[in-house]
């Protein structure tokens, strides 16, 4: 993960250890195991989105009917901008595209079991880009054709 699994052990230990005790088991585990980090070919659905912070989270999506079948994202991002955008890639598989275009900065800081104040900006662009690469999807779908374009 970005170069983290080039360090030496020991180092790598005293991370996770520090990253266990700063955060909930939930962050904790979407950081050290983020399944949804990657990009899909051709997506359905696509959006890039930068906080002010300059992290950037980009969501890709693949949509089966009214379902998303797979989401998955990129980030430049701190550890808490891995957890929440790979929670809210959880939550958005197998979800229909207006459930997905709901999801919230509350609905992933709730299920990340919280983050410090000085990260839950990092759920709310998680979220963005999400509700973002949701409406690039509904965006295609009515205009097939500029699909070609991009
Ligand atoms: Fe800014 Fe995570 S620190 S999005």
């Amino acid at each position: 993960m970005y170069g983290f699994d080039t360090l030496p052990r020991e180092l790598q230990e005293q991370v996770v250890e520090k990253v266990r005790q700063q955060y909930t088991p939930q962050v904790a585990e979407q950081w050290l195991h983020p399944d949804h980090l990657g990009e899909i070919d051709r997506p359905d659905g696509r959006a890039r989105r930068e906080g002010s912070c300059h992290d950037v989270v980009e969501v890709f999506l693949r949509v089966a009917g009214e379902h998303i079948s797979r989401a998955r994202f990129s980030t430049n991002g701190c550890i808490t901008t891995i957890a929440s955008a790979n929670m809210a890639m959880k939550m958005a598989e197998g979800r229909t595209l207006a459930q997905a275009r709901a999801i919230g900065q509350g609905d992933i800081l709730e299920a990340l079991g919280g983050l410090p104040a000085e990260s839950e900006h990092c759920a709310q662009l998680a979220a963005e880009a999400l509700q973002a690469a949701v409406s690039d999807c509904l965006k295609y779908r009515a205009e097939p054709w500029k699909k070609l374009y991009r």
